[in-house]
């Protein structure tokens, strides 16, 4: 029974790492596969709040594993402040975090190109990066010319390719002129931060392919923590209003290198209403009243940004979507204590485009702007959820939401979250 996947069906933020701080007691090895640091995911445990950027969420049982593997997009300086950060809390970081000679590395120029090209795409419409330079360190890793991989700093050559890439990309960024004036990039000073980098990263990085195979093949229990979420897939989402990996459940395999055979167990998470922060169209969003009580009670600002997150209805046709692309098994579903105190709650059950009644989801971002959603409505519950720990407990009502819910993406549900809290949470079958 070795391998299970956490996975984000809607546009990020579905509280993914509470489940998988939460799933880690039952794995041997946590991983994170794809992304960067534009994720930002958050654990509470034993009254602490955690916010990890690159590091798997697993990293507060020492006995597990952490692996970041070779699709994540690594910038350095951030990993290196991660881990001395929670080295400052009393989590030690040390030989339980393995960090992939595969992974791309993020250089100074693709924050530059983040800031300058972010406002300029998507016909008019800011996609709202994290501007984090993932999407510009994901390109260069395509384009191949000016990659460089995290192995490649202990390389002989690793001065030259610095200096190589360094005069491409200055010449390259002279040429946004209408832009503020981008800074010329210092080939000299990059080598020797990023060598200085190297040093302190070494005793991490490692062939993670290799390890997770040999792993994978011994029958060790593998947790794959997915960053972002279904919708913001690159080749399956909302494209282009998506990050440049495969944030689907489709990416678990060509992130980390383990075939799909070794993943057994897909959970779905959502969150009991929806949200998206950045640009793009998001058919079910409350851009009213509700949805500034959705963003109060969730606090629903970027773990990362600190943007106000953008709420709205839960989406099923939506979800459904993403459950199927991603394989989901069973459903986790978050943060219903949000929905507390709403007297009625409604539900997207299917889109009418161009006067069709339709539960497929669009593939163009500009017919899924188009949609106008369907709704069901179902009376709230209006109750405090917070202290709930058994599903029978809950309100009727609240089961009522949870089931529809369950029936409309097509999935069971095995778990419901109902505060921030690792004790807040309730298995469905137990
Ligand atoms: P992730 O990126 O998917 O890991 O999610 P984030 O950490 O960005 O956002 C989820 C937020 O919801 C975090 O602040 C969590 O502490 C919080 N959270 C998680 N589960 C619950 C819940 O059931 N209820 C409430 N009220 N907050 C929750
Ligand atoms: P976690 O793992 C929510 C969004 C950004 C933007 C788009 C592209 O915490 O769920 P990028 O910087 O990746 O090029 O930005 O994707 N985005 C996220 N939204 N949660 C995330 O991560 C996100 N990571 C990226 O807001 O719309
Ligand atoms: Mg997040």
């Amino acid at each position: 029974m070795p391998g299970t996947s956490v996975i984000g069906l809607q546009w990020g933020d579905e509280a993914k790492g509470k489940i998988v701080d939460l799933l880690t007691e039952q794995h041997d090895i946590v991983v994170r596969y794809q992304g960067g640091a534009n994720a930002g995911h958050t654990v509470v445990t034993g009254g602490q709040t955690f916010k990890l950027s690159l590091i798997p969420s697993g990293i507060f049982r020492p006995q597990v594993q952490c692996v970041v593997a070779a699709g994540v997009v690594v910038n350095p300086a951030s990993l290196l402040d991660e881990i001395e950060q929670l080295g400052s809390r009393g989590v030690t970081v040390g030989k339980n975090l393995l960090i992939s000679d595969r992974a791309h590395v993020i250089f100074p120029w693709h924050f530059e190109e983040d800031r300058l090209l972010n406002e300029r795409c998507a016909g008019g419409e800011a996609i709202g990066t994290t501007l984090r330079g993932i999407g510009p360190c994901y390109r260069d890793k395509v384009g191949r010319s000016w990659a460089v991989r995290l192995g490649d700093l202990y390389r002989d050559d690793f001065r030259q390719r610095v200096e190589q890439i360094t005069r491409a990309k200055n010449a390259m960024l002279a040429g946004f002129q209408d832009a503020q004036a981008p800074a010329t990039l210092d080939a000299e000073a990059i080598y020797t931060q990023y060598r200085a980098y190297a040093d302190r990263l070494r005793p991490h990085v490692a062939d993670t392919t290799a390890f997770l195979l040999d792993a994978a093949e011994a029958g060790q229990r593998i947790l794959f923590e997915g960053a972002q979420g279904a919708l913001l897939d690159v080749d399956h989402g909302t494209f282009p209003f998506v990050t440049s990996s495969n944030s689907s459940g489709v990416g678990v395999s060509s992130g980390s290198g383990v075939p799909g055979r070794y993943i057994n167990r897909v959970i779905g998470v959502v969150k009991a209403y929806t949200t998206r922060v950045g640009g793009g169209p998001f058919p079910t969003e409350q851009d009213n009243e509700t949805g500034d009580h959705i963003r109060r009670r969730g606090n629903e600002y970027g773990t990362v940004t600190r943007r106000p997150r953008r709420c709205g209805w839960f989406d099923a046709v939506a979800a459904r979507y993403t459950a199927r692309l991603s394989g989901a098994d069973v459903l986790a579903v978050m943060l219903l204590d949000v929905l507390c105190e709403l007297p009625e709650l409604k539900i997207c059950v299917a889109y009418e485009l161009d006067g069709r009644r339709t539960t497929d989801f669009p593939s163009h971002a500009d017919d899924l702007r188009r949609v106008e959603p369907i709704y069901e409505t179902l009376p709230g519950w209006q109750q405090e959820i917070s202290d709930v720990r058994r599903y029978h407990d809950l309100p009727t009502k609240c089961r009522a939401y949870l089931e529809r819910l369950s029936r409309l993406v097509g999935r069971p549900i095995e778990i419901v979250s109902v505060g921030p809290d690792r004790q807040q949470t309730i298995l469905v079958r137990s």
